[in-house]
């Protein structure tokens, strides 16, 4: 199958030509017809697979073909994506498809000025990229209106639909107008999530393109055990051992300051990138990493979904995630695009309930090994074979209220301050604190 066997419009197919896109990736394949026929889509793939261009080119085929131009405050097509780097990889990747289709389009998320999102927003747009927090900001500001909504996109939707952006979520389907398309991808989908999907989208069509949940089996995975106050004396000595060229270190914010200090300390090129961080810093640790300016990138979850780092070999879990899809995610950096690479995590005996969730997940037991000199005084116990394994725990869904119900009479509704309101106490409270415990950006 060829990209021009979808249906594609030519400027897009010379666009995938300078790129050297030869041929659709399976997401690719089932996906782009069924958007481009305005199904709803609710579409797993593994991690590096191409969903980018699965949801971003009949994304822009749809406008492209409008004979009106837009008009003040008209948005054609909406992309949500949890962080602000994503945002911007995803914006220049609408760039890329879109470089011979003269669209306007905008990307806009938090820890910059909103001065210039608001002006552009005002002479409306064909392809707005947004984090759900600035969108919301910018809405009630009344940069843009949600009438000439046609497409939403929400990638990594597992985790835009849970808890931690309720209040957002539901305020963008509240004004939304109806009929829309929306469009759901993600490599991970929890069975939860699944069932609020189905109340929010219009006889949608599933794609799974591979085994749902699952790793991409060019990431060779494997964990060493070790005990917790020694993890960053590890990982410095398997830095020096064996003198990787390029790491991305995954850890929770306190890991992150940390090792970054010490990794300083004792002369590696490090940076760090986490919500702590301003926005240009942010964006630029992770530039100078890309550009292989600097050799380790330390970063919190905000790294961890979506990212395209080009060929990178190897990616280190300082600790395991407290949700056990995000490390299918946080594996994903590396192995994407048909490249090969490596993860590993550094485990020690209080995860083993999580490295239990994990395994169960992925359907896989991890390959595990001690390294000389940091055997654990406390053991990591084995997970139990299959059939004497707990349940991992059920994760929280998102307002069971949020649906395509609830936005009938979106425009009465259509004032983000009452959709709060409509959230609940409990369901507000509970995303404050999921959203903490996630490192996502609501701005
Ligand atoms: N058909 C294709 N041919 C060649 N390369 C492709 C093709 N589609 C996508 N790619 C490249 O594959 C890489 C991964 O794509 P993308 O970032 O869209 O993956 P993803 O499925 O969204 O992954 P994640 O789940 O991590 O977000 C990118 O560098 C992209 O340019
Ligand atoms: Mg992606």
């Amino acid at each position: 199958m060829t990209f021009a066997d979808l249906n594609l419009i030519d400027p897009l197919l010379r666009a995938l030509e300078m790129l050297a896109y030869q041929t659709p990736t399976p997401v690719q394949a089932q996906a782009i017809p069924a958007a481009l026929a305005g199904r709803d889509l609710l579409a797993a793939a593994q991690t590096g697979t191409g969903k980018t261009a699965a949801f971003a080119l009949p994304a822009l085929q749809n406008p492209a073909n409008e004979e009106t131009s837009v008009g003040p405050g008209d948005v054609r097509v909406l992309v949500l994506v949890p962080t602000r780097e994503l945002a911007e990889q995803v914006f220049n990747s609408f760039c890329d498809y879109g470089h011979f289709l003269p669209l306007r389009g905008l990307v806009a998320y938090g820890g910059v000025s909103i001065g210039p999102q608001l002006k552009y927003l005002r002479n409306g747009t064909d392809l707005l990229v947004a984090t759900p927090g600035r969108l919301l900001d910018l809405y009630q500001q009344r940069a843009f209106h949600f009438d000439e909504v046609r497409t939403l996109v929400l990638d990594e939707a597992d985790r835009m639909l849970d808890l931690g952006f309720a209040r957002e979520l539901d305020a963008v389907f509240a004004a939304l107008r109806h009929p829309h398309q929306t469009l759901l991808f993600s490599a991970t989908f929890s069975a939860d999530i699944r069932s609020l999907a189905g109340r929010l989208l219009h006889a949608p069509l599933q794609i799974d393109a591979s085994p749902r949940n699952t790793a991409v089996s060019s990431v060779k995975q494997s964990l060493v055990t070790v005990d917790k106050k020694r993890k960053t004396e590890l990982f410095c000595h398997l830095l020096k051992k064996h003198r990787w060229e390029q790491v991305l270190y995954l850890s929770a914010p306190k890991g992150c300051r940390h090792l970054l200090e010490t990794l300083e300390y004792q002369g590696f090129p490090a940076d760090a990138s986490h919500g702590d961080k301003p926005q240009h810093i942010r964006q630029r640790a992770l530039d100078r990493f890309k550009q292989g300016e600097i050799s380790i990138l330390v970063a919190t979850d905000v790294a961890a979904r979506g990212l395209d780092i080009d060929e990178l070999p190897l990616v280190v879990n300082f600790d395991l995630p407290s949700v056990a899809e995000d490390y299918v995610h946080r594996i994903g950096r590396t192995g994407r695009a048909g490249a090969s690479g490596v993860a590993l995590s550094l485990v020690c005996a209080d995860e083993a309930p999580m490295l239990r969730a994990i395994e169960q997940l992925i359907q896989q037991t991890i390959r595990r090994s001690e390294e000389r000199g940091f055997s654990p005084e406390h053991r990591v116990p084995q997970t139990a074979p299959e059939g004497q394994q707990s349940k991992p725990a059920k994760r929280p869904s998102s307002s069971a209220k949020t649906g395509r119900a609830a936005a009938h009479g979106a425009k009465k509704a259509a004032n983000p301050g009452r959709s709060k309101a409509r959230s609940g106490g409990k369901a507000s409270a509970a995303g404050q604190r999921k959203a903490k415990k996630n490192p996502t950006d609501r701005h």
